[in-house]
Parts: structure tokens; sequence; C-alpha cells
């Protein structure tokens, strides 16, 4: 724990991004390939599996639940499959870490599973809400205990049977649909999700690709319990979350033009690409192709004179990781840029409004926090956007990768605090974005 505390960022300014990179596997994926594989009958073969602490902190809770998964080597994984019921009661609670989607997936997962388990995570996650998951469990017959304050730990009795549901979701969230689809595996009957708007779509597709039929009707998206998953193989693409830090910093930086091989760009996940081309941006997708059920491109992105835009409210749920890096881009934009409709920044890893918020204001820039949203006032398309600084990420991944780009236009050094996080998603980010041309430089105080 205390190494999360000692590593920064120093950035030095200027510089600009160039080359061909390929940025790791997407988090999102990797997670609900070691889920899917576990429960599904035969072996699967994952490569290009994020090797970072939330999709390994999944990994190993599988292996205590009593499955057998070789790896990970280079990204690859193979996964011994035990089918729906072969899970095996783990011996110690379940340690998360800091990954919401961990927890929030394998509470609808296990919440059907004939034995007890416990989740537990790392402070940040132990403060965010449970409740969403919790409560449409419990409709379906799951016991689960949480905190006076709704959150972790979370104490998931032996299921008696749980019963399909149709649940309306009060929020746009992969994670809730996730997890009460996972449980509805088991339930009885049909179980139901119906999204406010559309979100991220992966767990459809991969229980799709491994036969498990899925039925959608507009929003409304169901499954049957009781069928069977079948193993398979899965090339899980680069995270288009993670590339969004490149798309946004080689924007910025004069002179950039810079390539990203292989990143996944599943419609419910290009919000960014939206958002930054409405701003100006010059981005192509080049070489589209599909590759397990998903579609893939190299992103071509080239230096451009980006403008305020006020970011529109269907786009947010398709971006919601990515703004930690657009506010950086809304910081080197002429004019203002508006985000509304987007409370969920809230209850991220941290506080997204008020991490950036206080960390732009410490870079010098007119960075208004809403309740939902950021007002941000761009310096001009041109020159330095942000003076010198020391900001505190929060420990939060995003804002820490976010606030390193922003050093491209930066008019002296730059240091990010509190930097351990970044491991979570993107190990050897600073080593890739150094390769592209990021002056950035990993300190252990
Ligand atoms: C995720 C869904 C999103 C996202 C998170 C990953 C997923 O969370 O922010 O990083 O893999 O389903 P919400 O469901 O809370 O929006």
């Amino acid at each position: 724990m205390t190494a999360q505390h000692e590593l920064r960022f120093d950035l030095m300014p200027g510089g600009k991004l160039t080359g061909r990179i390929a940025v790791p596997g997407d988090k999102s994926i990797s997670h609900r390939a070691v889920m899917l594989s576990a429960i599904a009958d035969g072996e699967s073969r994952i490569s290009g599996f994020l090797e970072g602490a939330d999709s390994l902190a999944t990994l190993k809770a599988f292996r205590q639940l009593g499955v057998v998964i070789e790896g990970p080597d280079l990204g690859q994984l193979l996964v011994r499959g035990v089918g729906l019921h072969g899970l095996r009661p783990a011996r110690a609670p379940l340690d998360m870490g800091n990954s919401g989607t961990s927890m929030r997936l394998l509470t609808g997962l296990l919440s059907g599973q004939y034995f007890a388990s416990e989740l537990v995570g790392d402070p940040s996650l132990t403060r965010r809400p449970m409740r969403r998951v919790t409560e449409p469990l419990a409709e379906m017959g799951a016991r689960i205990t949480t905190s006076a304050e709704g959150t972790a730990p979370l104490l998931l009795q032996a299921a008696e049977g749980l019963r399909g549901i149709r649940y309306a979701m009060p929020v746009a969230s992969a994670q809730v649909k996730s997890s009460v689809l996972l449980a509805g595996l088991y339930a009885q009957g049909e179980t139901c999700v119906i999204e406010p708007a559309p979100t991220r779509d992966h767990t459809e597709r991969m229980l799709r690709a491994f036969g498990y039929a899925v039925h959608q009707d507009g929003a409304c998206i169901c499954v049957r319990g009781g069928q069977r998953l079948s193993g398979g193989t899965i090339a899980v693409p680069g995270d288009i979350s993670s590339a969004a830090f490149f798309l946004i910093g080689a924007s910025i930086a004069a002179d950039s033009d810079l390539t990203l091989t292989g990143v996944g760009v599943n419609p419910t996940r290009t919000g960014v690409i939206e958002i930054l081309k409405a701003m100006g941006a010059e981005i192509d997708l080049l070489n589209p192709r599909e590759q397990g059920g998903e579609p893939v491109a190299d992103l071509h992105v080239r230096a451009a004179a980006l403008k305020g835009i006020r970011i529109p409210t269907e786009l947010v749920p398709l971006a919601i990781d990515e703004f930690p890096a657009i506010f950086i881009a809304a910081a080197c934009a002429e004019g203002e840029t508006l985000l509304r409709g987007a409370e969920e920044l809230r209850v991220k890893e941290s506080d997204r409004i008020q991490s950036m918020a206080k960390g732009l204001q410490a870079l010098g820039v007119e960075a208004e926090p809403l309740p939902d949203g950021m007002r941000i006032l761009g310096g001009s398309s041109l020159g330095n956007a942000f003076q010198g600084g020391s900001v505190d990420s929060h420990g939060d991944h995003r804002v820490a990768m976010a606030f390193a780009m922003a050093a491209l236009r930066a008019s002296a050094p730059i240091e990010v605090r509190n930097c351990a996080n970044v491991n979570t998603s993107f190990p050897r980010y600073a080593a890739l974005a150094a390769e592209a041309g990021l002056e950035i430089v990993e300190r252990y105080d």
C-alpha cells in the first residue's frame, strides 16, 4: 500500500508524439474474457490480455474459485473452464483491489452460486457505491450484505435459487447491466435489463461468442438462465480508453503524427473519437477489421487546432472513462467546453470532476466544476495552455495519465503525484509515452 503513494511522474514541457505504438489490451474485455472462460465448458485461449492490476485481480479471484489458469505470459492465458456450475468456494475473501468492474460483475456472477463469498477492495473501491448492483440482485433473490453506506465489503450468502427479473436501470452503467445479466445465467426464466442510454456491450458480445443466446430489443437486453457457454479463443483488442491519452496528446502537440495499432473501436466505446472530431481533431480509422466479435482499427492522429464545444449528452456514457483526457484537450481548445449530465464521474476511482478541476486550476486553467460536469475555458489552440506545477492524481490512474499529457502544452515542468495506480489499467504507460515522444520520468519518492 505505501508504494501507492510514492510513484510520481516528472514531465518536461513541450515535445510531440510520433511513430506507431500499440496500447495494452482492453480492460473491460480482459475482465470478461476471464470470467466467461472460467464458467465455460472446455478450454479457452486468450491473447492480448491486459496484465494490469485490475484484470489480474479478476484472474486471481477465479483461481481462488478453483479455476486452473495458465499464464499470463505476454498477454496469453489458457483458462480451463469449469462449466456454469463448476466454481468452488474460495477459502479467503476475494480482493478486487481498485477494480470496480471486478467487484460489480463478480457480485452478479457469484450471487447465483451455491456457496458464500466475501468481496473486498482497496480504500478507493471501498468508498464506491455498490447498491446499484446489490438492489437488483436482491430482487432476483440474492442475499448480499453491504456496509451501512452500501459499500464493500460485500458478503454474499449461498444462493437458494435466483429468479429472472426485468430491470430498468436508473443509471447508464455497463457494470450494472453486466452484473444483472451474469446473475441471469443462474436464474430461473428470463432476466432483462433496460438501459436508459446505450453502454458498452462487451458482455453481450462475448456471451454470444461463447454460444450463449442474448436477445436484444432496442434498449432491452435479455438472457435466459441455464444455458451453456463453450470455450474458445479470444483476442483482446487494444484499449481505446488507454489510446485516448495518446489521441489527446497527439491532437494538442504541434507537429504530432501518431498511429495507434489494433485499437478496439466498438461503437459503444468511441465517444471520445466523436467528441474530439467535433472539437476539430484529425483522427482516421485505418484498416478496420473484426477480432472475436469486436471491431478493431488502427487510429491515425495528427495535431490539430481544437475548438471548445458543448459535449452532446448522449455521448457521455460512450466516453465515460475518457473525460479526464478530454478535459486536457478542452484546456487546449479555443473557447469554452461545457460538459453536463456526467454526475457518474463523481463516483469513479476518484471524484473525477473534483480531481480534474483542482489539477487544471493548479496548472492555471480556468475550470469550473459543476455538480454533473465541468466548464473549461480553453487558452488558445496554439501556444502554451498550462503553466508548470504540481498536480495530485488522487490515486486515480486516468487522472494521472491525463495530466502527464498536459506537459506537451505547458510552459514549465509538471509533476504528477500519486501515480502507482496507473498500473491498474496501463502497465508501462510512462515507457510507451516516452517512446512516442513525451518527456516523462518515473520517480519513487
Ligand atoms: C466498465 C463500465 C464503466 C466504466 C468502467 C468499466 C465495464 O463503468 O467506467 O471503467 O467494464 O463495464 P460504469 O458501469 O460504472 O459506467
